[in-house]
């Protein structure tokens, strides 16, 4: 009952799960009750110091080869990125091998294409890793809630802006240093941008957004943005009216159809999601059921991540070892994409504008008559000139963006120096 484990990507992750291969091996087989051989493990560059020693045979700088070779039963996907990631894991799934992968990028783009393949197959396709690090929630989602109607998913998906806005928010960390910390602690990607511009988070929003409602959401359907221009001024005045700010990845399905967004959001520090600290994540799913459900946990780093990507090669291997077809496990329908401009949203705004009579009332008409409705505003003022922060009621994202486009109109605005976006208490 040996399985042999194929692993591409020797980096945070694949190496933290080689190790543990190879010295966890006899608990493995004792709780499992299957032995999981590690026969490769494929790194682009063979000379580069690594944290662990490997036996003899086992680095390799040939992916192909590992993907080919036949000793190799079950091949994980490690190495992140769109190619040669994905033409690999075809070539797997296609010579009816098993993949496991925690590559989101790749799933988010290529997952119908790659869950078909692996159907056509009859062999799995687990992806357990790509969302939440360490957090049980594609199993939940694709089986233990297969019947639910799912109506919203939050999540807070993404390590290092979440561990970046805790350093910023806590210690009043550059947004600079507490970035290279999180490179150093192995939250990151390769390329962090990825990470702070809402790319990661949105991939990962798509994923748990075709598994929620049955529709399939790519990565190109997810409304983005990252953490880049919050200012510490405005996550200093949020503290002050009760909110702080998390890189928050909504996915709704309100019966109009079905949309998906990425972007900073202050929520009210009361809110569930607001004790997600540092490199955790959390998903907060709402159905008419099971009412709300929280996953949390954490979100990235090689220990965490290798668990959920051995519990999906053992999940696999039993599957292999008992030799049946593998059943599909999602079906994508069609379904209506909302667009983007007709979500209703609330905001933060701070304006910079001039202290002198009939300037207030002028911005109130402004906004007002663009259909949006102000719930709270604070003034701050200094000689000639004021700080105004609005707290906007929900309305569409298109009457708001020509409400603050209409604000930096006028003369007594100086300038429109925040705009956030912002989670209505539930
Ligand atoms: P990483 O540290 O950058 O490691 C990537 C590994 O792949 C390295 O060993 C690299 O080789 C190897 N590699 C890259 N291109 C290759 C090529 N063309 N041929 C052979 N080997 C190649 O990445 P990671 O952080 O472990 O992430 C791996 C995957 O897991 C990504 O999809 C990531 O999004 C996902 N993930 C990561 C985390 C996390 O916390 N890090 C959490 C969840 C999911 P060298 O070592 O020689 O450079
Ligand atoms: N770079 C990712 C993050 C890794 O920071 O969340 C986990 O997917």
């Amino acid at each position: 009952m040996t399985v042999g484990v194929g692993i591409l990507g020797g980096g945070t992750v694949g190496g933290a799960l080689a190790h543990r291969l190879l010295t966890e091996r006899q608990a493995i087989a004792d709780k499992a009750g299957l032995s999981l051989d590690l026969r490769y493990l494929a790194v682009r560059e063979l000379g580069k110091p690594r944290p662990y020693a490997f036996p003899a045979g086992v680095l390799t700088d040939r992916p192909e080869d590992v993907v080919n070779d036949p000793s190799v039963n079950l091949v994980v996907e490690l190495m992140g990125g769109m190619e040669p990631a994905g033409d690999l894991v075809l070539q797997a799934l296609k010579s009816g091998k098993p993949v496991v992968t925690a590559n989101k990028e790749l799933v988010a783009a290529r997952g119908k294409e790659l869950i078909e393949a692996a159907e056509a197959s009859g062999v799995s396709l687990l992806f357990e890793a790509a969302v939440g690090g360490a957090i049980p929630i594609i199993r939940p989602l694709s089986e233990s809630l297969a019947g639910e109607r799912i109506s919203e998913v939050l999540g807070i998906v993404n390590g290092t802006t979440n561990y970046i806005l805790t350093q910023m928010c806590d210690n009043g960390a550059p947004y600079s240093s507490a970035l290279a910390k999180a490179q150093d602690l192995g939250y990151a990607e390769a390329d962090p941008t990825a990470d702070v511009s809402g790319g990661d988070a949105a991939s990962k929003a798509a994923i748990l957004a075709s598994l929620s409602f049955g529709t399939w959401v790519g990565s190109e359907d997810v409304y983005r943005e990252g953490i880049e221009d919050l200012l510490a001024i405005d996550i200093s005045y949020a503290a002050d009216l009760g909110y702080l700010p998390k890189l928050l990845a909504v996915a709704s399905d309100t019966g109009e159809g079905v949309s998906v967004r990425v972007h900073t959001t202050l929520i009210p520090s009361d809110h569930p999601l607001a004790t997600v600290r540092g490199s955790q994540n959390a998903v907060y799913v709402k159905g008419p059921d099971v009412d709300e459900l929280l996953f949390a946990g954490p979100g990235a780093g090689g220990d965490p991540t290798a668990t959920a990507v051995l519990g999906d090669i053992i999940t696999s291997s039993r599957e292999l070892l008992a030799g049946a077809q593998v059943p599909p496990r999602v079906r994508f329908g069609p379904g209506r994409l909302r667009a983007f401009e007709e979500v209703e949203t609330s905001w933060y705004l701070r304006l910079e504008v001039m202290d002198k009579p009939g300037v207030l009332a002028q911005i109130a008409a402004t906004i007002g008559g663009n259909a949006v409705s102000i719930e709270s505003m604070v003034q701050l003022g200094r000689d000639d000139e004021a700080t105004l922060l609005f707290i906007t009621h929900p309305s569409p994202e298109a009457d708001h963006r020509k409400a603050i486009a209409a604000l930096g109109e006028l003369d007594v605005v100086r300038q429109v120096a925040a705009a956030i976006r912002v989670l209505p208490p539930t």
